[in-house]
């Protein structure tokens, strides 16, 4: 099943991490999708929304006369999700309790999907794809964002060994659940294997400078802690060793090469 593959906390005990990385990661994002075609008056699905950070942007820049259909399959994220839509007035974004490997269940046609950091928790990748497809108009736009969890390209300067120790445990946590660490890189050849064409990929990797930005991968040991620990992938005083090491990082003038986040954009043949 792919939900027993998300390994990471949800809800409130995750919202402050998913809160920095979309203050990090949405600028770029949100320039990459208008440009590969987001606009107004559109229809779109977001695919594992979370805390709904983005699916509130989505519905911004759709506007009055767009809509939004954002789902995940964990309540505790739409919670916060609907909280956040309600504080911000949007009426035009709706909140639908779904796994991805049932999308087809939506049973609607989207101009535009998008969905970022969860086909990496997913192992029948090709089938979710083609779903996602077949709920697209002639011509709509698939986009995705997916961060290469394959160790490629992260660094801290100066050196820190509890970076190379948080990004090999991330690897490890993919690996022990059968996840492919390196879906990223094909998912240029799935997509293509579909019928998408017009393809655009650009890769993006945040420089974390601040404590706050730094702080992000205490908070991600904080929210895989229990269930890393449960699957004997770390010890527990191992883990606690690396959350003392992660927040002596976020004190110190160090800064980092954070994850690698591959951004996908792909059309749907026409008519
Ligand atoms: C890393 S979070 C990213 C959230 C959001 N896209 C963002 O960028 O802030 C991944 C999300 O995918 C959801 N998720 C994981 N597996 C899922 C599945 N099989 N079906 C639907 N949602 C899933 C999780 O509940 C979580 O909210």
């Amino acid at each position: 099943m792919t939900k027993d593959s998300y390994f990471i906390a949800t809800g409130e005990t995750d919202k402050l991490r998913l809160s920095i990385l979309n203050k990090i990661y949405n600028p770029v994002a949100l320039q990459f999708l208008k440009k590969v075609g987001l606009n107004t008056g559109m229809k779109v699905l977001e695919f594992g929304c979370g805390t709904g950070v983005m699916a509130c942007e989505l519905a911004k820049a759709v506007g009055p006369t767009g809509r939004v259909i954002a789902i995940d399959n964990s309540e505790a994220q739409l919670d916060i999700a609907k909280f956040h839509a309600k504080a911000l007035g949007l009426s035009n974004v709706e909140f639908v309790c779904c796994d991805v490997e049932n999308i087809d269940t939506i049973n609607e046609e989207f101009d535009f999907c998008y969905g970022r950091w969860i086909l990496e928790f997913t192992k029948n990748t090709s089938e979710i794809l083609k779903k996602i497809y077949a709920s697209l108009k002639a011509k709509g736009i698939f986009t995705c964002e997916i961060c290469d969890v394959s160790e490629a390209g992260h660094f801290s300067s100066p050196h820190s060994p509890v970076v190379d120790q948080w990004h090999a445990l991330m690897v490890r946590n993919f690996q022990s659940l059968g996840l492919d660490v390196n879906l990223g890189n094909k998912l240029f050849h799935m997509l293509k294997a579909l019928n998408f064409q017009k393809m655009t990929i650009e890769a993006h990797q945040p420089i974390a400078l601040t404590p706050e930005e730094k702080s992000v991968y205490r908070l991600a040991l904080l929210s895989v802690k229990a269930s890393t620990i449960q699957r004997k992938v770390i010890s527990e005083k191992e883990i606690d060793d690396m959350i003392q090491g992660c927040l002596a990082l976020e004190q110190s003038d160090t800064i980092t090469g954070f994850i690698r986040n591959l951004l996908i954009a792909a059309q749907k043949k026409g008519e």
